[in-house]
């Protein structure tokens, strides 16, 4: 019989991940490929029931390749600490794996590139509930130009598994505006409602 070249099967569990890493961390999809110090794949538990998805590196994450380590990291961190979520007992990523030079918004072109990786992400995490932070992560996995404000506050659902997602402002929009942590505050409750009730009723994993 002929030799035959193995099947590339998709990979579940760590091997899965570890191949996705690999591919991020050699990218050279987009533009951004050029002006990054490393790649930030995303971090945490990847057995994680909670998945949080915001934009896309800043200088910090750059230079550390770990998402959310600068001053919006921080209170990112206090408002999963106030529905009882250390930092380390989620997932943490961003729709862009490089940074915008500038710390611009993600353009489409870029946002296309490189979308295909968080939806791997995604499908391996297998998560009972997305946090998407900020506009930008909200409206690209919703696939829509609301406004964020119309978003927050609502059950919605993403992808093939129509995981539940919830949208909260920005912490970097929140350091800005401290006016409306007090809504964010009020969609972290939410979210975290919304998870008991998910885990309660048997329906999720
Ligand atoms: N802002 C984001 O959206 N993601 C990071 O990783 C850091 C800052």
């Amino acid at each position: 019989t002929p030799a035959m070249a193995p099947p590339v099967a998709p990979l579940a569990g760590e091997d899965g991940w570890d191949r996705l890493r690999t591919e991020v961390a050699g990218c050279t999809r987009c533009g951004l490929a050029a002006g990054r110090t490393q790649t930030v794949f995303g971090v945490g538990d990847t057995q994680a029931k909670w998945l949080v998805i915001g934009e896309a590196p800043g200088e910090q994450e750059d230079l550390r390749g770990e998402p959310f380590v600068g001053a919006a990291g921080q209170l990112l961190d206090k408002m999963l600490l106030a529905i009882d979520l250390p930092r380390a007992s989620v997932f943490i990523a961003n729709i862009l794996k490089c940074r915008p030079p500038g710390n611009r918004d993600p353009r489409p072109d870029e946002v296309g590139c490189c979308l295909p990786y968080l939806t791997r992400q995604i499908a391996l995490l297998r998560p009972t509930i997305i946090l998407c932070v900020g506009r930008i992560a909200a409206q690209t996995l919703l696939a829509t130009d609301t406004p964020i404000g119309r978003l927050r506050g609502q059950l919605h659902r993403y992808g093939p598994l129509q995981t539940p997602l919830v949208v909260t402002y920005h912490p970097s929009y929140l350091l800005r505006s401290p006016g409306e942590k007090r809504k964010a505050w009020e969609d972290l409750k939410f979210a975290r409602r919304t998870f008991e009730e998910l885990t309660a009723t048997g329906s999720a994993r």
